[in-house]
């Protein structure tokens, strides 16, 4: 029978990441629009059988350490090694059981966390593993693989079993793995079956493989606009400037093709609609080039960690003609998202003369952009 004991995730986040470079240290750089520390934060605390979740930080990283995980997360400043670091946070534990875990390794399976904390029933500590598919050498000589496996954390330990091998621990050695320090103090340590997308980021490189791991999910979006027709106005389209006796009138430059494709793109993320993020009582946007609306909107899903991969915009009007620069169109609306121009589609209508396009009393336009975006909680 399983006990129902308090269990505590402990992240360790305190180290300089000095092989991952960068001027942020790895475990706050972004991957998929979130921190990589975030991503194990959420696995553990979503987790049902995850009770707390404490997480070691370095000296004076509290406000990123905020900032990426909100105000609600419980943060203890860590230490000069690991081995410090997992100390300090264990004084914070309260559970009678603690899986202690790198923030350096984002993606934390449930079925993981599952397996470590069913093997604590018979043992007193559990670590995940992976065996070693690879022939290795040591300068240029084979080494035997057999019993050999890659060590991965979550690590599952009886809180007090984990507390003792750190208390009697020699202060002048190193140990980068709580697991061989139980192990060595006598305890009771058993294998799990480890998963690779529990592989650690170390390396510059390892964040290109992070990201291919990333789960996607597609969203689609419409988005829809009219402005009126006047004579004396400018005829933007698509941010290009169109020959023709009247132009579309409206606050900005009330280019209602790029204004449906940010109301699309807007859509995507749930952002609201162009008029949330600039509002037309607000003079700043007098006059103002869409181009921009249209570039804030691909920024807010590029911050979300989306990327477009698809726009399709339909103009309705009897004049201009639109065949002749939907080129220009394509390009120029490719050029503003940073996409290929096969990502982009451009078509047009007529109402048959009917309705107020069909009067040319004004122009409307809708599209459909189509994003992926890391996958999100259901
Ligand atoms: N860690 C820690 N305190 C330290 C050192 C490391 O909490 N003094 C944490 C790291 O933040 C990381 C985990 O231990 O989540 C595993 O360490 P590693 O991957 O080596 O990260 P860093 O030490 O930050 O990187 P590097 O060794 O490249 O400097
Ligand atoms: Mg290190």
């Amino acid at each position: 029978m399983t006990d129902r004991l308090r269990t505590t995730a402990l992240i360790v986040a305190a180290g300089s990441g000095s092989r991952a470079g960068g001027a942020v240290p790895k475990q706050y750089v972004l991957l998929g629009g979130k921190p990589l520390l975030r991503w194990a934060y959420e696995a553990f605390a979503r987790h049902p059988a995850i009770d707390e979740v404490v997480v070691v930080i370095g000296a004076g990283a509290e406000a990123q350490a905020r900032a990426a995980l909100g105000d609600g997360a419980r943060l203890v400043t860590g230490g000069a090694s690991r081995r410090e670091s997992v100390a300090r946070g264990l004084a914070a534990v309260d559970g009678a059981r603690v899986l202690v875990h790198d923030a350096a390794r984002p993606f934390v399976p449930a079925a993981v966390i599952d397996r470590v904390i069913a093997a604590l029933d018979e043992a007193e500590g559990a670590y995940p593993v992976l065996a070693v598919a690879d022939t290795l050498v040591r300068d240029g000589a084979v080494v035997p693989r057999d019993g050999l496996a890659r060590v991965q954390t979550p690590q599952g330990f009886r809180t007090e079993v984990l507390r003792a091998a750190h208390a009697g621990w020699p202060a002048d050695e190193e140990a980068t793995d709580d697991a061989q320090m139980v192990r060595r103090l006598g305890g009771r340590v058993v294998l799990v079956q480890g998963d690779a997308m529990l592989d650690k980021v170390t390396h510059p490189q390892d964040f290109a493989a992070a990201e291919t791991r990333l789960a996607f999910e597609t969203r689609s979006a419409s988005g829809f606009d009219v402005h009126r027709l006047e004579a004396g106005e400018d005829l933007w389209l698509g941010g290009v400037l169109i020959p023709h006796d009247k132009g579309l009138s409206g606050h900005s430059d009330a280019d209602v093709a790029l204004h449906a494709i940010t109301d699309a793109l807007l859509g995507t993320i749930a952002a609201g609609d162009i008029g949330t993020h600039f509002p037309p009582s607000d003079p700043q946007w007098r006059g103002a080039e869409s181009g921009q609306f249209l570039r804030h909107a691909a920024g807010l899903v590029a911050e979300q960690g989306g990327r477009i991969d698809f726009i399709d915009l339909t103009l309705i009007c009897e004049a201009p003609k639109i065949g002749p620069h939907r080129p220009a169109m394509r390009a120029r609306i490719a050029e503003l998202l940073a996409l290929p121009e096969g990502r982009v589609s451009v078509k047009a209508t007529t109402t048959e003369r009917l309705g107020f396009t069909g009067r040319e009393e004004g122009i409307a336009a809708q599209a459909v952009a189509t994003i992926s975006l890391p996958e999100q909680p259901r």
